[in-house]
This record gives C-alpha cells, structure tokens and sequence, in this order.
C-alpha cells in the first residue's frame, strides 16, 4: 500500500427515513467507520458521508399515515438517524438527506446526460393500479392468493408458502394493501434506462477487482441471466423527484438514492470548501468505497456504475459488500426481541462494546455476523476489560503514587517492543483490507504478552522490597507503554476508550504513535476506562426491544378491535402448545342441571370413552341445540370436581359471554377422538 497521501471517499448506504437504526444497519456504519478512521489515523485525506434515503411510496404513506408531510416527517428522522450513529461514535464529515437541492440538480444532469447519449427509452407498460387510492401499486402492496399453489394473502411478488415468485398481475383475488381495493390494470408510459449497453463496460470493471471474489461469481451469473433495461420512473403520486421534461413522472427512489452519495459530498465540498470534482471527475485519481449489505448488490455494482459512466463520472474504486446480522444464531426477530434498534442499546449498554464484538467479527467476505450474545459478554469482559484495561489499572496507580505520576526514563525489555511495535505493519494490512477480525486477534495476542510480562514481574510485590524501586518503575513503565501501543492499534475500533486513555497519557495517538515509546513523561491519573458488560443489562435490552415492539403494535390497532380488547398473550414455543391435548368430541348429550346457573351437562363422545364436561354455555345456547354436533375439547386438562359431579375437561369456545358465546366446531369430516395438532 502506498504511503504517500490518499484522496479517499467513504459512503454506507442510505438508511430508509421510514424505520430507525438497528444492529444491522449498525454493523455497516461501524465497519464504515472503522475503515475512514484507521485512514485517517494514518495521515490520509479520508471523507466519508451519508445520508438518510428519503423518497418512495413507503415513505410516502408512513407520512400520510402519521398525518404529517413526508418533509416532514423525513427531516425529523434524518435528525434521529443522525444522532443515534453520532452515539455510537459513527464521525460522517456529512450526514444528509436525498430530498437536497444537491440532489435534485445532481439527478437531472445524470438523467440529462444519459438522455442525450441514448440511454433512456421510454415504453407502455400495463400495471396494477389502486382505483381508490389513484395510484400504481408497488408490487409489495399488492396481495392475493398465489397463482401456484392458492396460498392465501401472498405478497404481490413472491409466495411465503411455496416460494414461487410472478408478477402482481398474475396474482388471483388480488387487493391494493393501501385501500383493500381490487385493483385494475392501467397503462402508462415508463422511462426505461438502458443497462444492456453498459455490459462489456462493467465485465471490465468487475475485472478491476472492484468487487469481492464472491460477489464477481454472483454478478457473473446476472451477466449470464442476461441484463435488462430498468424501469427508472413512477408516476404521481409520488414523493420524489420529478423527471426533466416529463410532468407527473418521477425518478424511481434508487435512481436518487445512490445520487445521494455524490449530493451529501457536494454539501461538504460547499461548506469545507474541498473540490468536489477531484473526487468525481473521469479522471479522478482519488479513491471512492461504497459499503453496503449484500441484498442491495445489484443496485450498486451494476446500474450505479453504469449510470456514472454513462453520465461521464469516475466509477467506484470497491464496492464492499457484507453479510447481514442475525442475533443468537437467527434472523433478527421482533418477537423474541432480538430485532433491537440502536438508541434501545444505547439506554442499556456501552456502544463500544458493540463496536468491539462486531471488529472482532467483521472481515472482508459477505457470510451473515452472528451477534451471540453470550460471546457477546465474554469476549468483551474478556478481552477489553480483562485484558487490554487490566494492564493500565494494574501499573497506573504505583506510578502516580510512588513515582510522582512520571514514567521511567530507562526501556526493559526492548524484544518484546520491538515484537508490539512491528506488528503494526500486518494489524495495518489488516484494517486496510477489512480484516479486523485479524487484526483483532493479532492485538489480543499482544495484549496476554503484555499481561504475562507483568504477571511475571509482579510490580504489587517488587514494590514492597526498598531495593527494588526502580525496577518496579521501569516494569510499570514499560507496561504503560505496551497499552499506549496497543490502545494506537484499538483507537479506530475504540474511538472513546481511546480518547480516555489519552487523557490519561497526557498523548494524542495517531498510527505512527506505535514507534515510540514515552520515557520520562508525566501521565495522569488513571480512571477506569470500561466496566464488565453484565448479562442482566444484555437481558434487560431484549426485553425493552420486545416492549418497543409492543409499544408500535398497540399503536397500529384500532382501539376497537377484538386483539386491542383482549391483546395477544405472551409466546410460547411449540413444546408448550403441544402439551395441550385437544381432540374432537361428538355431543352424545346436553342437559340442564338442577341448580345450575350458568352449566349445561355434557357428554362427550371420544370414539372409545366418553366424558362428562360442565360447560358454562347456558346463556348461549339451548341442550337440544347441540346434541349430535361436533366439538373440540381438552382433553388432558385434570378432571375437576364441581358441586355437581366430576368435570373431565373443557370445550372451547369464543366470544364475550352472554348470548354472545360460540363453541367451536370442526369442518365436517372430523371423527370423534382425532388429535387437534
Ligand atoms: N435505502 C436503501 C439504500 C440506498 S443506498 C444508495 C436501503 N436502506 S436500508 O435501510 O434498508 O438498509 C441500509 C443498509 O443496511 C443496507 O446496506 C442494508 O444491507 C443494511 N442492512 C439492513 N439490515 C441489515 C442486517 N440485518 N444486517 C446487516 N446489514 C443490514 O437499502
Ligand atoms: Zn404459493
């Protein structure tokens, strides 16, 4: 890697304004972060921006949903998106919004350009539209019956059910999700930009080693599947920008969204004065990186090149694609409160123990990061707290006490400096390359050598023997000096305890801070610089995710409701469900009973054995009524003696009581003793 200043531009994608971050978005933004800051730490000139992503039909009716306009709504989320990355030390030099003037100009000189060159065709196409809602439907607006396999309520593009993907328009029983309309088919004409034109251009970029070895291999079966020209406009309504010379027609929001990158940089430039067009221009002989997930791959190493090079822009230099986050081995979920958003982590843990895991973790392939969080609590105890902090906490306090707060002048042990100091070159490779999972270990490693160093001088025993004083200093010393190299290699990863042990080292670090040693210098007093994570904090975090969950859910229903009367109990896993033993029950006889209120006599009928059940329907319904129908009972539930007689299980039924009870009733078909499963 060349030493002599880099021009570096940085971007993570645009977080959607209508949702807040989570630890998915989290892990992009911290391995962003890392990257501009181990740059910058190295002397190069390293922007990064981003931005809130604001435009498009979900942004559009989560306004209108919430009764405010989608500026609106859009620039109150830009502000909390802002600052709960800003929490987790997350330094953009910008953090914009799509919905700019920027962007706006930037978008119709592309659009321009690639119009004037012959990228753009226009075509009819027929889509669903909402009659009600005067709209065209998104396909995840639609819903229906799967054309395949007549699952119920499928999304408009793809079957839950059988997997089977189409178009809306093949869907049966098809419903807008805005209004519950049917919708109709209706023309319109689109704007199409033309991508097939760009596939020598972009073979030749993969070829740059632009992008990851994985993803060349997915990107070259796109190229085989063939491309195809892409839909760029949507007609009003729609919240975004309207396209050059065509009224009611607006860009599609991943036509601006990517545009955002260069808008949120061209802000920067205006305020910081920084040329913009060294970053930008065809010949531009600085850097640009884009990180992102790899479910918007398609997005960024296929039309965003192509529309850079069809407008006469530089294209980007790697587009570094990563895995998705799962949480305790599974797919983030709102239920078991592992779907977590940042500010919920903020309020309960250290974001730097987040940063932490996820450095130890992250590298440069695009294989999912399992956030465990039993790894979670141990590696950070472990290492951070157990490790790297423990050596400071147990040499700071001899020297401020017994040694005037001045490190020694003379150096022990100059191996194993020379070991700390020339690992800087591969943890270096490493943090380059986006291997901080390496360069994590390498730094570990150092971290026991400087712990055993100590362990086997023992400074709390030394220090009690007068003929060893100065030993003790120059052990505690040398200890000092082996975590200031090793905070240098961490502060990247680390930026606050970093910033902690600087104000106790009385030291700016920057990279180079590795290769020398201080001797003689006064420090500070020493303040513990992390606490242990407790597993009771991790605990509580999951349950505030599952309470935020709740918290959205009981606004979305209608007071009304029968789930808002009595809302949905607490999950069980299907060990519990399966405990339960229903069966079906034939009515053999109903009865009233003498000096009974509310009870009718049954007899169940299970096949080989019947039962008798009280059963606290009278108001609801008449004995001659039931006899000979079908029911559903427990069936396992302990018999329970009642005043008059043995009750040997339970029927089911729904509803408030009164006369508005039902029992239920099995499709016809079902014989008495059949499992309910
Ligand atoms: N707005 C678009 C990006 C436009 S970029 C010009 C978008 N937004 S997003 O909010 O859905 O996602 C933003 C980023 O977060 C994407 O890179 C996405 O891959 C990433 N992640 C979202 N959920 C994630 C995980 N669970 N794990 C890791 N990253 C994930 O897409
Ligand atoms: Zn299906």
């Amino acid at each position: 890697m060349s030493q002599t200043n880099r021009k570096i531009l940085v971007t993570s994608a645009l977080p959607y304004a209508n949702g807040s971050i989570h630890l998915g978005h989290l892990l992009e933004h911290i391995q962003t972060d890392i990257w501009t800051r181990f740059q910058r730490m190295r002397g190069h000139q390293c922007y990064s921006v981003c931005a809130d992503d604001a435009h498009g039909t979900p942004v559009m009716l989560k306004a209108q949903e919430l009764g405010i306009t989608p500026e609106e709504m859009v620039s109150r989320t830009r502000a909390e998106h802002h600052q709960d990355l800003m929490d987790f030390g997350i330094d953009y030099d910008n953090y914009y919004v799509t919905h700019s003037d920027e962007n706006r100009e930037l978008c119709e000189l592309i659009y321009n350009r690639l119009d004037e060159s012959g990228y753009i065709v226009k075509r009819t196409i027929s889509q669903l539209f909402d009659p009600e809602k005067q709209m065209f439907l998104p396909d995840r607006f639609v819903k229906g019956t799967c054309p395949k396999c007549g699952a119920e309520d499928q999304n408009g593009d793809s079957c839950d059910v059988c997997s089977a993907t189409y178009s809306p328009v093949e869907m049966k029983n098809p419903r807008s999700v805005v209004s519950g309309a049917t919708p109709v088919l209706k023309d319109s004409e689109h704007f199409f930009f033309d991508l097939p034109q760009f596939g020598d251009m972009l073979q030749e970029w993969m070829k740059s080693g632009a992008v990851q070895a994985e993803m060349a291999n997915k990107l070259q079966e796109w190229f085989e599947d063939g491309l195809q020209q892409w839909d760029i406009s949507r007609d009003a309504p729609y919240f975004g920008f309207e396209i050059p010379g065509a009224p009611g027609k607006y860009f599609y929001v991943w036509v601006d969204a990517p545009v955002g990158y260069m808008a949120s940089f061209k802000n920067l430039c205006t305020r910081e004065n920084i040329d913009f067009d060294a970053f930008w221009n065809k010949d531009s002989d600085a850097e640009l990186y884009h990180f992102i997930g790899k479910d918007i791959t398609y997005f960024h190493s296929l039309f965003w090149p192509a529309m850079l090079e069809g407008a006469g822009f530089r294209k980007p230099t790697g587009v570094n694609v990563h895995g998705f986050v799962t949480v305790n081995g599974a797919k983030m979920s709102k239920s078991k409160g592992t779907f977590i958003k940042g500010r919920t982590f903020l309020d309960h843990l250290n974001p730097e123990y987040l940063r932490y895991y996820y450095a130890s973790k992250l590298n440069d392939g695009v294989t999912d990061i399992d956030l465990n969080f039993e790894d979670f609590v141990l590696k950070v105890n472990a290492d951070l707290v157990g490790k790297v902090v423990n050596i400071a906490s147990r040499c700071a306090s001899f020297i401020t006490k017994r040694f005037d707060g001045k490190l020694s002048d003379n150096v022990l042990e100059p191996e194993l400096i020379a070991e700390f100091q020339q690992a800087s070159a591969t943890i270096a490779g490493y943090f380059e390359k986006r291997q901080y999972n390496r360069a994590i270990r390498d730094i570990m490693a150092l971290a026991d050598k400087a712990n055993q160093f100590i362990d086997a001088n023992a400074p709390w025993v030394t220090i009690k023997d007068e003929n060893k004083q100065q030993f003790t200093h120059d052990v505690c010393s040398l200890g000092i000096n082996l975590f200031r190299i090793l905070v240098t290699y961490l502060k990247p990863v680390l930026p606050t305890m970093a910033a902690g042990a600087e104000e106790f080292l009385n030291d700016n670090l920057n990279w180079d801070s590795a290769s020398s040693l201080l001797t003689g210098h006064a420090i500070n007093k020493f303040k513990p610089l992390m606490q242990r994570v407790d597993m009771e904090k991790v605990e509580q975090l999951i349950e505030a995710s599952k309470e935020d969950l709740q918290a959205t859910a009981d606004k979305a229903i209608d007071p009304d409701s029968e789930l808002a009367k009595d809302p949905i109990g607490e999950t069980i896993d299907f060990n519990d469900f399966a405990k339960v033993d229903l069966r079906v029950a034939l009515i053999a006889n109903a009865e009233h009973v003498e000096g009974a209120e509310k009870l009718l006599r049954l007899e169940l009928d299970l096949g080989s054995e019947t039962r008798q059940v009280f059963a606290g329907i009278k108001s609801a319904y008449a004995p001659e009524d039931l006899i000979g129908k079908h029911t559903l009972m427990v069936a396992n539930l302990a018999p329970r003696k009642m005043r008059f007689g043995l009750s040997e299980g339970m029927v089911l039924a729904a509803g408030p009581g009164g006369k508005d009870l039902w029992i239920m009733e099995p499709h016809a078909g079902a014989k008495p003793g059949m499992k309910v499963k």
